[in-house]
């Protein structure tokens, strides 16, 4: 598909400079997951994790030192081969990289896991919300179970120049089925780069109706006003975990959720 090449290239260009960020992170040895994941996912350690969309590969490595095994999967070739050089130099072995579109993984890959986790940007990348069900519950072992952490699609819909300065305006269709065309990728971990996207909408029923048509029960989705900094742009109040919120709209506008389900 022509859109996911084009943001493949564009994803590409952060490779380098995200496992740039991302080691000096993790060696500095003070690198945790996300506070309101850490605390949803509880206990992992024995477990067997599929990481969708793994990036260069931070957050598997510390799902890995958390006691999972862990394999993860993305689109960018770079991002595989620094992930795994990041795995190495984090001495960590508890683990595996797949280069792949995670929407044509089921064709070719047919391991079941504990877990399926995602997180942090990135369903508004995937153009079939029915395709990536299909893929987690294919996946997942009968017992096992799925769990995402990402933004809230009604934060999507306001200008995100203007939301941080405490201004709401909405801008962009909640129901959007056409995928949005952007011109740069990243900031959250270096600089943003100039490279054509195609973005997808989603809406809150959009991911819980594909998840419940494949067989899943939805145990949890929770709502939360602030998120891991970086997640929106100039979000710089901190909470005292360090969590991203703007102050004019604490407790009024969800910036992102987290949902588990199992098999039903
Ligand atoms: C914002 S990053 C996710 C970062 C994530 N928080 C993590 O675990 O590090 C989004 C990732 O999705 C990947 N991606 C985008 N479309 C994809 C697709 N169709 N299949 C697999 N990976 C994809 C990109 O290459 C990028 O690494």
């Amino acid at each position: 598909m022509k859109e996911i090449e084009t943001n493949k290239n564009a994803w590409g260009k952060l490779s380098r400079d995200h496992y740039g960020h991302f080691k000096k992170i993790m060696l500095s040895g003070n690198c945790q997951l996300n506070p309101t994941i850490l605390k949803e996912i509880g206990d992992i350690s024995g477990k067997t994790i599929l990481h969708l969309q793994c990036n260069t590969g931070a957050d598997s490595i510390m799902l890995a030192k958390m006691g999972a095994t862990v394999t993860g999967v993305d689109l960018v070739p770079d991002n595989i081969v620094y992930a795994r050089k990041l795995a190495q130099e984090c001495g960590v072995d508890n683990i595996q990289f797949i280069e792949s579109d995670i929407l044509k993984l089921m064709d070719f890959h047919h391991e079941k896991y504990d877990i399926v986790f995602t997180s942090e940007g990135v369903l508004i990348w995937l153009p079939d919300k029915k395709r990536w069900a299909e893929t987690i519950r294919h996946a997942l072992k009968d017992d096992g179970f799925f769990y995402i952490h990402d933004s809230h699609p009604f934060y999507f819909i306001f200008d995100e120049i203007e939301y941080p300065k405490g201004h709401l305006i909405a801008k962009y269709p909640y129901f959007s089925k056409e995928p949005y065309v952007g011109d740069s990728i990243g900031g959250y971990a270096g600089e943003s780069k100039s490279a054509q996207v195609y973005e997808w909408m989603y809406t809150i029923s959009d991911i819980i109706n594909s998840l419940s048509a494949v067989g899943l029960f939805i145990e949890y989705i929770h709502e939360y006003d602030r998120c891991s900094s970086g997640m929106v742009a100039s979000c710089d109040t901190k909470d005292e975990n360090g969590l991203a919120f703007v102050k004019e709209f604490e407790n009024k506008i969800p910036l992102v959720f987290s949902l588990k389900a199992v098999v039903r």
